[in-house]
């Protein structure tokens, strides 16, 4: 049988499941939201027709009202199932055998699946000192193709200022950009309104974080309409559901649920950052979670797990050895996980 060789050397992407099912664990592993969902969302029932027929004029409607949220035009906004099935169609879309992509490292695992099926040309910007608060900053794009990394970036939480972005996206007129803001609310600054003026740049976003619907899958691009005709060439319209759009709609129309959760999410770091041994390392985070350098991190991660909290050892990523990321939520969480940090990380 005839398959795609590179499928081959792939490193599948492994999705933490231990205990993650146990209704008394907190999931501090995804940096999905942990802060309650609204009732309007917890309520909605779809009626016989969204269950038995495809999106039709829904998708339009999300895909406006998503452009309102980010004062862009409606033909800037690409609507996907979830921000990952976004940043596949672009590898796809923008990506072949002869592309030399560049990622950041540490950066977001996952993408590194989709290019990898497309070429074997990737590259690594290390990131020298990732637990410091500096940002990369100095970059050479000559010969790239194609960049991708995460602003703030997933797992540092760390981010590069927008003029360091732009002044890139400006002088490499031949390379696209692809950031990806999945993690902007938390963090208030967006290249959104960038997009009309460069012809090399993409934004990917998500509803999975702050809007904390990551099991209804729900993402979308921001990119200039020239790059969004041709993703819309190949893009399955079918594959957002209704459920996804209902939920989305109702979020964007009731912001102040967002914006309830997103002042809490900052007095949590404030706390957390406030409250944290001052001799444990870490970066300041822009984003729902933060990185912490342990003595071990094997140590740190069974006490977490002894008092029912999931978090992300990410010490096998690049200059991140005994480093474990936890999604911080409301305060009695950051309360838990500080106390034992404080305890088992030095
Ligand atoms: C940087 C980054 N991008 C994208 C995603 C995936 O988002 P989605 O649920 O929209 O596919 C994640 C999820 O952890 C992420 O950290």
């Amino acid at each position: 049988m005839k398959y795609n060789k590179k499928i081959d050397e792939l490193t599948k992407y492994q999705m933490p499941t231990k205990f993650s099912d146990q209704k008394n664990f907190l999931n501090c592993d995804l940096n999905e939201s942990l802060f309650p969902i609204p009732k309007s969302i917890l309520n909605l029932s779809l009626e016989a027709e969204g269950i038995s027929g495809y999106p039709r004029n829904r998708l339009p409607l999300i895909t406006q009202e998503i452009g309102k949220y980010n004062q862009v035009s409606e033909k800037n906004i690409l609507v996907y199932n979830g921000s990952d099935s976004a940043l596949q169609a672009i590898f796809e879309g923008f990506c072949d055998d002869e592309t030399r992509v560049l990622t950041f490292a540490p950066d977001y695992t996952q993408v590194e699946t989709f290019i990898r099926l497309k070429t074997h040309k990737i590259y690594k910007l290390i990131d020298p000192a990732p637990l410091s608060n500096e940002s990369i900053s100095e970059a050479n794009f000559d010969d790239i193709d194609l960049v991708y990394f995460s602003n703030p970036c997933n797992p540092t939480g760390k981010v590069i200022k927008q003029e360091i972005i732009l002044n890139w996206v400006d002088k490499n007129s031949k390379t696209l950009f692809i950031v990806d803001e999945a993690y902007f609310e938390f963090y208030g600054q967006s290249l959104a309104g960038q997009v009309s003026n460069y012809e090399n740049l993409i934004i990917t976003r998500t509803f999975s974080k702050a809007f904390g619907l990551a099991g209804l899958r729900l993402g979308y691009v921001i990119t200039n309409e020239n790059i969004i005709n041709i993703l819309d060439k190949f893009r399955n319209e079918k594959n957002v559901t209704n459920l996804a759009i209902q939920a989305g709609l109702i979020s964007l129309k009731e912001l102040t649920h967002l914006e309830k959760n997103l002042i809490e999410l900052d007095l949590s770091r404030k706390i957390f950052y406030d409250h944290l041994d001052p001799r444990i390392l870490t970066p300041k985070s822009y984003a729902n979670f933060v990185l912490i350098k342990c003595r071990d991190s094997e140590i740190v991660m069974k006490e977490l797990q002894k008092q029912e909290i999931m978090a992300r050892d990410r010490s096998m990523l690049t200059n991140l050895e005994n480093c474990i990321r936890i999604t911080l939520g409301p305060k009695s969480v950051v309360e838990k996980v500080l106390s034992i940090l404080n305890q088992h990380a030095i």
